[in-house]
């Protein structure tokens, strides 16, 4: 069924009980990955929230979570190179394990930026697991990005935290732009 978040129309494209599932299993892979540490989840506001919270309920080991926001997109459907940094981390990361949570790489321009950023705080070790990714953007392998949940084409998407013009965060799983 179609859906119109401001002037442009959306198309269903991942069911919110595919994403709870894959969740899990990145939940448990995370788990083991870091079994015997207390790694720190970064959530990548404001698109992660979402998915960084329904990740962590699924984590059994013990985790710290905290945010960090940056922006860059700027409301539109294709993205600006501009990286606006809106909030840093409030906490020392120094000899800690960071796994940075993202709703998307598109380009990978934002966590590349994100990573560099955070690498000469001296963190133990820094992953990044995003919920979705366009392989097909990407420019330049980001060997950190440990956790993906679904891959896909170059389409805009929204919904589950993702939003276009600050609308459709709310959407019940992942909608694509209608072509
Ligand atoms: P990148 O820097 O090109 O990888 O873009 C990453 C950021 O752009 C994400 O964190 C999102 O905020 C935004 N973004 C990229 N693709 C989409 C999309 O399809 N829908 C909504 N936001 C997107």
């Amino acid at each position: 069924m179609k859906t119109q978040i401001a002037d442009l129309y959306f198309e269903p494209l991942i069911p919110l009980k595919d994403i709870d599932k894959r969740t899990i299993e990145i939940a448990n892979q995370i788990s083991a990955d870091y079994k015997g540490r207390t790694p720190i989840l970064v959530g990548v506001l404001n698109g992660s929230f979402l998915f960084t919270a329904d990740l962590i309920k699924h984590i059994d080991i013990p985790v710290e979570v905290t945010f960090t926001k940056l922006a860059s997109y700027y409301g539109g459907t294709s993205t600006t190179r501009k990286i606006r940094d809106d909030f840093d981390l409030s906490i020392d990361i120094k000899g800690r394990d960071i796994i940075l949570v993202e709703d998307i790489v598109d380009t990978g321009n934002t966590l590349h930026y994100l990573i560099d950023k955070l690498k000469v705080r001296e963190p133990a070790s820094i992953t990044a697991c995003s919920l979705l990714l366009k392989p097909k953007a990407l420019e330049g392998i980001i060997y950190e990005l440990k956790y993906v949940g679904f891959e896909i084409e170059n389409d805009f998407v929204v919904g589950y935290g993702l939003d276009y013009k600050e609308l459709g965060r709310n959407l019940k799983g992942i909608y694509r732009k209608v072509k």
